[in-house]
């Protein structure tokens, strides 16, 4: 059978998770996933790096062992990893590592063994003892040359990381060496002979050139006086293994290198070579130290070095805690859906290169892509399944001697042309995906989601739906959006692993008789287009992802003390959350941009001292009209036969209503922050028909639904009727 193996660097134990810690383990966690989908036994490893003297500061500050200090750390990790399901429990990592385990320390062991006794490909000891004298970033765990460092300003004084603007270490004592500058031309050599081993390509170009550039004996280890947090150097208990050493061969020792119960367990002889996941300031690393490490003990180089970009913040900057522009994980989980969280670092930044994380930026793409997109296709089209099939997936075939009268709606009759593109779709996903070209992979999914939504409205079911000859035609368009939301499931499953299930389950597949499992074990190169079996009952319709209101949202990130609940925990926030609820439902509050509080009231009534203010039981009405001045408005029944979004107004949405005239109207309603489009569809409400036609955002609007105004906020709630009604009956 075949196997995979991928991990993410060890994080180092001595401060929290933050997103980009989040970012690589979602990279790794959506290929592991979309490996499984395959058939192909994955194993996903994560985890801490809990050595070094900078591990040994943080707890001599903090008053802990490093032990302590390290159980600390990774018990938020794993509230992390839980809260964002990234962990077993939820389909995510196989195993969290820690370096602190007896069997890593057996493992790297057995692996510094086999390098000491090992020769250069230059014929001499690989690993010596020396003496090392020069300066040590312990933040960076690295020794630093020349270029990368920044000299003192005062004499004496220690020079400063360029990357941690700290001050350096100065060592000088007994240390042993590996003999790095043997391996240049064998490392050039695998670089050649393994294209893709680093990726992308332009990080195997830097790699190279810095190999070409020379490289020099590398100290790796530390006396135990200086650093004694760490594994022993073997048969050298006065020497501590330098960090990275130790921390590099957790990919090996995690699935049973030098230890066999781990082998057991895991195997490394089923799993090796992994694929490491790493950003791109640990390639250096990875792409060097490792493979020599490797090449010396004389075991297989892993599969493939893959480098990511950073996060910068919204205005390209590096996040940094004294910048204040971090980003802060318990917001991200408290306001956004961890899936529009997944999907969005995924979508926004190209694989590869820097990238900006901006809340703004995300409340966007999960209202523009999400909320207006792939969820608003999925509840349009099961609701028009629940309404127009009975609830039923219905039948893809429009008979022989229905093909005509199909035609003449413009409906194309011949299915494989939207098959054909979802399957060209489909090859370029996986195509993209396997590069770990992510965003492209979405954008392509998302020409599909555009697609079929035009198919639909072009479909204009609404007008279908009242031709009984027409019911072919409408089955077969209504089959072909749910068969690509199918389809939609099982490709962006490993991206949005709960909201995919969550359609699965309300296309009524979950629990379907010869259903095929579920999109987590469903390979995408195996689809096959009208699979998805007619009659299958579907399951309750609800909406996947709420549109989120920026400027509320916005206004709760930055100022989190509003945030807090009695307990100062935020629940009352995340309760809110669950019903985003915005603005109201007249014409009036179409007016785009106008402050909130203006929009949801309505204009006080005019008052004036007559004996009608004294009517008991008359609270609030300061004027009356007669019934002359009533009829003057000509109020009906109406169907809503679509409801849609409109780009760019969070506020509206496009409905046309039937009122029982030749052509249905067209009505703007500032209800969209209240109504997910779908939940309007069929409703009978009631429409002023004789307000004088407006033009709002470019449409015009032909009317205005009534709803009631409730609560301080002005929330609507749409007058509608409980008994069978026509369309276009009159109110009076
Ligand atoms: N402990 C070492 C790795 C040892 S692996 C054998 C280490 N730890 S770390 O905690 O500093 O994590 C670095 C990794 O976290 C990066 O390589 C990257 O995967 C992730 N990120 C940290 N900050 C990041 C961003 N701002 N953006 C994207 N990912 C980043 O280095």
């Amino acid at each position: 059978m075949k196997t995979f193996y991928v991990t993410t660097p060890i994080y180092y134990a001595n401060s929290l998770p933050h997103l980009g810690h989040l970012y690589t383990m979602i990279v790794a966690d959506a290929v592991a996933r979309h490996k499984r989908q395959q058939g192909i036994e994955t194993f996903f490893l994560t985890g801490t790096d809990e050595h070094g003297i900078n591990i040994e500061r943080a707890a001599e500050r903090a008053g802990r062992t490093p032990k302590e200090q390290a159980d600390y750390v990774v018990s938020y990790f794993k509230k992390m990893t839980a809260e964002f399901r990234l962990d077993t429990d939820h389909g995510g990592y196989d195993m969290f590592m820690r370096t602190s385990e007896p069997f890593h320390y057996e493992g790297v062991s057995e692996l510094w063994r086999r390098a000491a006794r090992a020769k250069t490909p230059k014929g001499k000891d690989a690993i010596y003892k020396g003496h090392y004298e020069g300066w040590f970033c312990a933040p960076c765990a690295a020794y630093k040359t020349e270029d990368e460092y920044a000299k003192p300003t005062e004499a004496g004084g220690s020079p400063t990381c360029l990357i941690h603007e700290t001050p350096l270490d100065r060592i000088s004592e007994e240390s042993y060496f590996f003999r790095l500058s043997d391996y240049a031309e064998a490392l050039l050599a695998l670089y050649e002979s393994r294209p893709g081993f680093v990726q992308p390509e332009s990080r195997n170009n830097e790699v190279t050139a810095f190999v070409r550039g020379g490289l020099q004996d590398l100290s790796v280890s530390r006396l135990k006086t200086s650093v004694s947090w760490g594994v022993p150097v073997p048969d050298d208990p006065d020497h501590t293994m330098y960090v990275w050493f130790d921390a590099l061969t957790n990919y090996i020792t995690a699935i049973g290198f030098g230890n066999e119960e781990r082998e057991r367990a895991v195997g490394f002889e089923k799993f090796w070579p992994a694929l490491h996941f790493v950003g791109k300031d640990i390639l250096r690393f990875h792409a060097v130290y490792w493979p020599a490490f490797l090449m010396a003990a004389g075991v297989e180089q892993p599969r493939a070095i893959v480098a990511h970009g950073m996060w910068l913040d919204p205005n390209g900057r590096k996040m940094s805690k004294t910048l204040g522009n971090t980003v802060d994980l318990d917001v991200l989980s408290r306001h956004f859906p961890i899936d529009a969280i997944r999907y969005f670092c995924l979508r926004e930044m190209v694989f590869g290169q820097d990238g900006r994380f901006g809340y703004e930026a995300l409340i966007d793409r999960t209202n523009s892509d999400l909320a207006s997109g792939l969820g608003n296709l999925s509840s349009r089209t099961l609701t028009m399944i629940s309404r127009y099939a009975d609830g039923r997936i219905p039948s893809g075939v429009i008979s022989e001697d229905k093909l005509l009268l199909a035609k003449r709606t413009g409906v194309d009759t011949d299915e494989t042309t939207i098959s054909g593109f979802i399957e060209h779709a489909r090859d370029q996903f996986r195509q993209h995906f396997e590069a770990f070209a992510f965003s492209k992979a979405l954008e392509t999914a998302w020409t599909v989601v555009a697609r079929v939504d035009k198919m639909t409205s072009d479909a204009r079911p609404w007008e279908l739906a009242k031709d009984e000859n027409q019911k072919q035609t409408l089955s077969a368009v209504l089959y072909r959006a749910a068969e690509t939301l199918r389809w939609l499931c099982v490709l962006l499953y490993p991206v949005m692993p709960t909201a995919t299930l969550e359609i699965w389950t309300q296309l009524g597949l979950a629990n379907s008789p010869g259903s095929t499992g579920t999109p987590a074990g469903i390979d995408p190169a195996k689809l096959k287009w009208g699979e998805l079996a007619e009659g299958t009952v579907i399951g309750e319709v609800k909406p996947l992802f709420p549109r989120i209101d920026k400027a509320k949202t916005m206004a709760e990130i930055n100022e989190p003390e509003q945030e807090a609940g009695a307990d100062g925990r935020g629940d009352r926030v995340s309760v809110e959350r669950e019903h985003p609820l915005g603005v109201q439902a007249t014409e009036a509050n179409a007016v785009p941009n106008a402050p909130i509080r203006k929009e949801t009231r309505p204009s006080p009534p005019m008052t004036s001292a007559t004996e009608a203010d004294a009517v008991p039981g008359a609270e609030g009405v300061t004027s009356f009209i007669d019934i002359t001045d009533f009829t003057k408005v000509d109020l009906r029944v109406g169907e809503v036969l679509t409801a849609e979004r409109i780009p760019k107004a969070d506020k509206l949405l496009l409905l046309t209503v039937d009122i029982g005239e030749e052509k249905p109207r067209q009505i703007l309603a500032g209800i969209a922050q209240y109504y997910e489009p779908e939940q309007l569809l069929g409703r009978k409400i009631a429409v002023v028909a004789n307000l004088k036609p407006r033009k709002l955002r470019g449409y015009e609007s032909q009317g205005m639904l009534l709803a009631a105004s409730v609560g301080d906020e002005g929330k609507p709630v749409i007058a509608t009727f409980t008994e069978d009604v026509p369309n276009g009956a009159r109110l009076k």
